[in-house]
């Protein structure tokens, strides 16, 4: 008996809050009639010129619309975004900001925007409405600087959603959070965003000469954010400790398939051929090899293979082609089973790793060719 009367209470909540609701909708619906009226002719709207003074004159003598009618299409826009309505908010918002005076509304009908497009999935206007934001997060005074390091760390997690949808995001995610004023809000506010610029990072096919400095942040944020993927950086290029840089290559294994923006790419990506992880796995590895081999003169093939997270055949096999493809001076004693260095060897570790840095693009693809070739013989 209780439990119907919660129920039958519940139940009148809810027809009451629809009824605010639709109420609010209609109110909403009656202020903004005539703009949305005159915007929905086509004939109208050629009236309108580039000019937005010249159009708030005309709309006010001609239609009898001033700021109370265009504040209404704002807000109208907003409850359509509440709703869910996403392309009626995002077509309104619009408009609204080519007739808004107001340059604080105008900046939060442009994030408006911005959402709406995300949330439709429109990635490429999304960019470019993330671009505009940035343009104006960027040029304009803030009454705090904490204010302006807020709306740059909104901007980047916003923008997470788009770079990672987008095919050229991995490398645009470096041009964005890496710039200095936004690298800042990231140390000063956000260093949870670390991972997504150290992903970039390691996956980028050309070697940024901007990833020194970044071993360097990253170094200097241990304290404040770590995970496997940053630790594993750290591993790699601060401790040389090759042991514990495998281990977190698994777990940022892990670590990819369960975030939310890094393992999306598993299921439903049309775009990359390649998974992210796969991509990143395949990138570590070079990294640990690239290091490896400067500090080292006589490798154990055995030893190298765990290192590189692959079993003893596709190391091999995957040293062999390196070095004749990008003319190693090493040599590959199969008796027991070591890769040796050529005596000039420190010239030759430099070599080679000039040699990737410049080439890294092609010497990513060819060690995926390598390691797809050696997966698929190791596989019959
Ligand atoms: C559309 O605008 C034109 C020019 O302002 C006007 O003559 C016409 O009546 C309008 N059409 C409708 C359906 O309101
Ligand atoms: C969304 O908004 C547009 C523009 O106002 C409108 O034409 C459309 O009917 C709305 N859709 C829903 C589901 O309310
Ligand atoms: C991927 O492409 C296929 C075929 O072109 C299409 O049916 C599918 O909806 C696309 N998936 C996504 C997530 O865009
Ligand atoms: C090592 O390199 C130097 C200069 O690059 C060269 O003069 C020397 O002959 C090399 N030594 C060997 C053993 O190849």
């Amino acid at each position: 008996m209780m439990k119907i009367l919660l129920l039958l209470l519940v139940a009148l909540d809810m027809i009451e809050r629809r009824v605010e609701v639709v109420a609010r909708l209609k109110a909403l619906e009656e202020a903004a009639t005539p703009l949305v009226a005159f915007l929905q002719n086509a004939s109208a709207v050629q009236e309108l010129r580039a000019d937005k003074q010249y159009n708030l004159q005309m709309l006010h003598d001609r239609y009898q619309i001033g700021p109370e009618q265009i504040e209404a299409l704002y807000q109208y826009a907003k409850f359509q975004f509440e709703c869910g309505n996403y392309s009626g908010a995002a077509d309104y918002l619009y408009q609204y900001r080519a007739l808004c005076t107001n340059s604080e509304r105008s900046l939060s009908a442009l994030w408006g925007k911005m959402a709406a497009e995300v949330l439709m999935q429109n990635w490429d206007i999304a960019l470019e409405e993330l671009n505009r934001l940035k343009e104006i997060i960027d040029s304009k005074s803030f009454s705090t600087p904490l204010n302006q390091i807020q709306s740059r760390i909104w901007l980047m997690h916003w923008s997470l959603f788009i770079f990672f949808n987008n095919e050229n995001g991995r490398t645009q995610i470096i041009d964005l959070f890496n710039q200095d004023k936004y690298l800042n809000a990231i140390q000063t506010n956000a260093p949870h965003l670390l991972r997504y610029l150290a992903t970039a990072f390691i996956v980028n096919k050309r070697r940024r000469p901007q990833f020194k400095d970044f071993i360097k942040v990253i170094q200097q944020e241990q304290h404040s954010y770590k995970d496997p993927i940053t630790e594993f950086l750290a591993c790699v290029y601060v401790n040389y400790d090759f042991d514990e840089a495998q281990k977190k290559m698994k777990e940022c294994e892990e670590v990819i398939l369960n975030d939310p923006f890094l393992g999306k790419h598993l299921e439903d990506s049309n775009f990359s051929t390649v998974p992210l992880r796969d991509e990143f796995l395949e990138n570590a590895r070079l990294f640990v090899f690239e290091t490896y081999c400067r500090i080292h003169q006589r490798i154990d093939m055995e030893v190298l293979a765990e290192k590189l997270n692959l079993n003893y055949e596709e190391a091999e096999r995957w040293i062999v082609n390196l070095i004749r493809n990008s003319k190693l001076d090493a040599k590959i004693d199969s008796q027991s089973g070591t890769v040796i260095m050529e005596p000039n060897h420190s010239n030759v570790y430099e070599q080679l790793i000039d040699h990737t840095k410049a080439l890294s693009g092609r010497t990513s693809k060819l060690v995926s060719q390598i390691l797809e070739h050696a997966q698929a013989q190791s596989a019959r």
